[in-house]
């Protein structure tokens, strides 16, 4: 019996030795337009990537996701791809690309590319030859008559559906007679995943970016993928009206997108793509290359693309259930609440991870949304967690929204609102340049430009700075880093969570090594608590890192019994 369970202990200890380079990993993501400059047009590249890549492992991040770099004319940021084999000229050149991929492997972080496959640009050439009623192409997009309303006698759009954008989801195209579908800009026809040829094209596009050396991919907008057939009179179902909330019928939350999002056949193409990955790998004998998969969709499709029992999807569905749920006016109860929803839902298994995302380039940045004070504090739940953390480029260093105005504002988002609306709508604030130091433009760009415009406080707060201070953000995010890399943190089936009034503690611990315990007042007010209460082998607790504004040190040796958790303030301690 004792060897068997040494046995075992032996096993699990090697198993988590073996772990494979993206579990537990932390992933960042790089927004190219607005990271590093290196040419000094005021917009962010390839080489500016590379030349910060050191930056990255400095940190200690696993991984890098970039927001697209494909040829794009730009209607929405990269999202209009109009070559998916070509690096988008204001980012660089190929050669460009392959230096990064280069560089990346001798600092040891992956590359992880956005892949777009729900629309192309309109100026894509497969789009201009279905306009042009090509055979290869002519089906390539969701193309139809449109119908004609009985009482006035004039041609109206197939259907009722609503691009993301606001407005109608169809667009006349007239050389080709028809209106084609697009469920966000007019600029990005959706593709017709019902026609095998483009399942394959893309599937091409996949494996050309793989075998150039990067890790995976994150995978745009997923729920939009298929749309229902036409009915038996080849007609396109209208959606329903959702029951309140929404009146303005041209906003994209007026409907229930029960036709255009969420189809049965999204889960079997993510599935399809976990395969493609699956056997380049085989083939190739190379690193695992992982999907990243964006979907805002409910928490059940969430679980779906883990995959379905049978079949395996993503690697790290993204998990915006956490994102939506956790905000500002959240208790500590909710808080564990919704750790213990995803944990508790998702496929178990050596192969799961669960993952946990606080921001992206398309919501309002962290620090914005719950206030600065409380950024160190979600930082450190976001990567104390077990599992995979999710980082939007910044938030380690706690910067904020830049207010954009209206003739300022780019986002096509923000474009179709109106000058009373658009800042609700607008994710140019979130976008704004990276903040390296405090020389004219925050060591963005060395141009006297920048595409949109630098944030105001970037000569207080900027890595050289937080690098230099002795306590930081930036610094505190590298202690949470390196504790990462041990192995109670390591560990994914640890976790012991709990609310006690405004305070979240938790405990990781994995036979031989150490205990962490994490408190976080989600309050703003002190609260007393006993360590030891909770769990009863710790008495005294040594400081790893807390919150810039805390009442503690690093390194401070503490009485267990007699913690005191300041209002908005988080602290790892470890057990001594
Ligand atoms: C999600 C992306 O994150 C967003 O920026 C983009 O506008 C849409 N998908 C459309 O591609
Ligand atoms: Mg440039």
């Amino acid at each position: 019996m004792k060897l068997l369970i040494s046995l075992v202990l032996v096993i699990t200890a090697t198993l988590r030795v073996n772990a494979d380079w993206w579990q537990s990993g932390n992933f960042y993501q790089i927004y190219p337009r607005s990271f590093r400059d290196s040419d000094g047009d005021g917009i962010g590249d390839l080489n500016g990537v590379t030349e910060k890549l050191q930056y990255l492992k400095d940190v200690g991040f696993t991984a890098a996701w970039l927001s697209p770099i494909f040829k794009s004319p730009m209607a929405d940021f990269g999202y209009d791809i109009s070559d998916f084999y070509k690096i988008h000229p204001e980012y660089g050149t190929l050669e460009d690309f392959e230096n990064m991929i280069k560089k990346a492997k001798e600092v040891g972080i992956k590359i992880i590319l956005d892949f777009v496959p729900n629309h192309t640009s309109d100026e894509n050439e497969w789009f201009k030859k279905s306009v042009d009623g090509d055979p290869k192409y002519k089906d390539y997009y969701i193309w139809h008559n449109g119908v004609i309303d009985p009482t006035t006698g004039q041609r109206k759009p197939p259907s009722n559906w609503l691009s993301a954008f606001r407005y109608s989801a169809w667009e006349w195209n007239d050389v080709r007679q028809q209106y084609y579908l697009h469920q966000f800009a007019i600029k990005q026809p959706d593709l017709n995943y019902r026609n095998p040829a483009v399942v394959e094209e893309m599937k091409n596009v996949m494996r050309f970016w793989l075998a150039k050396g990067i890790s995976g991919f994150r995978i745009d907008a997923c729920p939009f993928l298929f749309e229902v057939e036409l009915d038996r009179n080849g007609l396109y179902a209208d959606e329903p009206p959702v029951t309140s909330g929404c009146p303005d019928p041209d906003d994209y939350c007026h409907l229930q997108h029960i036709y255009t999002n969420d189809r049965p056949e999204t889960f079997d193409m993510i599935y399809q793509w976990r395969e493609l990955a699956e056997s380049f790998k085989k083939e190739n004998g190379s690193d695992t290359k992982i999907l990243l998969t964006e979907a805002y969709t409910s928490f059940e499709n969430m679980m779906k693309f883990y995959g379905d029992g049978t079949r395996k999807g993503s690697y790290v569905p993204f998990n915006f259930d956490f994102m939506g749920n956790v905000n500002k006016d959240s208790k500590a109860v909710d808080v564990v609440q919704n750790v213990n929803k995803w944990l508790n839902a998702m496929p178990k298994g050596k192969d799961f991870y669960p993952n946990w995302v606080l921001g992206n380039h398309d919501n309002k940045r962290l620090a914005s949304r719950f206030g600065v004070e409380r950024a160190d504090l979600l930082n450190i739940l976001l990567q104390t967690l077990p599992g995979n953390a999710v980082t939007y480029n910044g938030e380690e260093l706690a910067m904020t929204d830049v207010f954009i105005s209206w003739d300022q504002t780019v986002d096509p988002q923000a474009c179709n609102a109106n000058p009373n609306n658009f800042n609700d709508y607008s994710r140019d604030p979130a976008r704004t340049p990276f903040q390296w130091d405090a020389s004219p433009n925050a060591g963005f760009t060395e141009g006297s430009e920048t595409w949109l415009p630098v944030a105001q406080d970037y000569k207080t707060k900027n890595v050289l700075m937080q690098e230099r201070a002795p306590h930081s953000h930036l610094q505190i995010f590298k202690k949470l880093i390196r504790l990462r890399k041990e192995p109670s943190m390591q560990d994914i089936n640890n976790l012991s969570i709990k609310a006690v009034d405004n305070v979240v503690i938790y405990s990781r611990y994995t036979q031989n090594s150490d205990r962490y315990v994490i408190i976080l007042n989600f309050g703003k007010t002190d609260q007393s608590i006993d360590i030891s209460a909770h769990f009863p082998t710790v008495r005294r607790v040594e400081v790893i890192t807390t919150s810039i504004q805390s009442n503690y040190n690093d390194g401070e040796v503490i009485d267990a019994t007699k913690f005191v958790a300041k209002g908005q303030v988080g602290t790892v301690v470890v057990q001594i």
